[in-house]
């Protein structure tokens, strides 16, 4: 998400059927979200440095600025669950729970964006959050307008004690109003999750005219088994996913968990690469009091990022799938004719504790301009030479991890041979040519 700004949202209400669509993360909005780390901590008094309250919030606002993330383009930061008192006011507005929020909503949004910051909200569809707290159902205008009043610029609309045949009608009005309140607020569903779970096919053509992102597969956990299912689901079920996604409406497969207590060094890399062949979303869910340099390096890559937040839009494609080993491709800019740039992913996700090598002739990854291509390591930034469609790209890839590269087509012919490089990753990330 680049920039939020009221042009798109003119420009298009003119449009009947699109009538929805706010103009908003033409590329994939990238933040932190508090869920997957914090999850529905309300314990205070036991322990006050890492339960949901305002104080946590400003102190992640206050590090996403001077560590570095907001510069790499994380300029979200959002509430999850249980941030909510248990009753509405006697108005019947929605409030937060005074004791761990005693300052309210609206002046916690107002810290976040004198940080530089956008402020993202959670609530539900449904008559109670995930959580057990009050939902927007019944209150669908009063809450619209409620988070534009508290300058809300992002809101999460999770879908629990809901009825999932319901939400084709129930996301867009609460998206109508979103847009009636004047305020540019990226609309992030939950809606094709709980229809699936139902067995309900969503129509991703519609949703994709309501919401800027949606989430359609399980909540990740601190696990590498979690981010594998994801990736499986993402692969299997890809030629319904990919049309769905594009500038302005995105598959969200969920937070990053880069950081936390799950993942090996090499994990991370591969969650990061996935991450951005499929175009997805960027909210890390981790604490950036006490990341690791390292994994803080991953997760603020230039490279990687760069793939993620391609002006294209184009969700990645699974290629290569055998014996544990699997290729993805995206397509980026720049293009010369029909003939696009590509990232790839070398993805292994063998655990038989040795490195293995994965080849590609470029022209079986659709890289087929005879110009040929710059290919470049992401992670580390190496050079590994000219390709043409031709030659074969070799690549060694470590037990649960990845290789990315990206293949940057040349405007002229380069007669330049490729580099006889392979890259091989130690755990520390050095790379040394065998
Ligand atoms: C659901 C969502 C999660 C999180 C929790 C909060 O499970 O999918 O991302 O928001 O609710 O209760």
């Amino acid at each position: 998400m680049k920039s939020i700004s009221l042009v798109g949202l003119i420009c298009i209400w003119g449009f009947g059927a699109l009538a929805l669509e706010n103009g908003l993360a033409r590329t994939p909005p990238m933040g932190w979200l508090a869920w997957e780390r914090f999850r529905c901590n309300t314990d205070c008094t036991n322990d006050p440095e890492n339960c949901i309250s305002e104080k946590l919030f400003m102190k992640m606002a206050d590090l996403m600025v001077s560590e570095g993330y907001l510069g790499a383009g994380y300029n979200i930061i959002s509430l999850d669950d249980c941030w909510l008192s248990h009753n509405r006011s006697e108005s019947g507005q929605l409030q937060a729970d005074t004791n761990r929020f005693p300052n309210g909503i609206k002046a916690l949004a107002d810290y976040v964006h004198s940080r530089g910051l956008y402020f993202g909200m959670y609530e539900d569809y449904g008559t109670l959050t995930c959580g057990g707290y009050p939902g927007i159902l019944n209150h669908l205008e009063t809450d619209a307008k409620t988070f534009a009043e508290w300058g809300i610029d992002y809101v999460k609309l999770d879908g629990c004690y809901a009825d999932p045949s319901e939400m084709d009608r129930g996301y867009p009005d609460f998206g109508s109003l979103l847009n009636q309140t004047g305020r540019p607020m990226v609309y992030s569903c939950s809606w094709p999750d709980y229809q699936i779970e139902k067995g309900i096919q969503p129509n991703y053509t519609f949703i994709g005219t309501v919401c800027n992102l949606w989430r359609n597969f399980d909540d990740i956990d601190d696990s590498w088994a979690s981010v594998s299912s994801i990736i499986d689901y993402y692969g299997d079920n890809q030629d319904t996913l990919i049309p769905a996604a594009g500038p302005g409406h995105w598959n969200d497969p969920d937070m990053l968990i880069i950081g936390n207590f799950g993942l090996s060094y090499d994990q991370s890399r591969a969650q990061m690469a996935m991450w951005a062949i499929l175009a997805s979303p960027l909210f890390m869910s981790v604490d950036l009091r006490t990341i690791r340099p390292e994994m803080k390096a991953i997760l603020q890559n230039k490279n990687v990022i760069a793939v993620n937040q391609d002006e294209l839009g184009i969700q990645g494609r699974r290629i290569f799938k055998k014996s544990g080993v699997e290729i993805w491709v995206k397509p980026v800019q720049p293009s010369l004719g029909d003939n696009r740039s590509a990232a790839l992913a070398f993805l292994n996700r063998r655990t038989d504790g040795t490195p293995t090598r994965i080849s590609i002739v470029l022209r079986d990854a659709g890289l087929r301009s005879a110009s040929g291509y710059k290919v470049q390591e992401m992670f580390d930034g190496l050079d590994l030479g000219i390709y043409h469609p031709d030659n074969t790209l070799t690549v060694v890839v470590n037990p649960s991890g990845v290789v990315m590269v990206k293949c940057t087509i040349l405007k002229k012919k380069s007669f330049v041979s490729k580099k006889k490089l392979i890259g091989r990753y130690s755990s520390a990330g050095k790379i040394s040519i065998p």
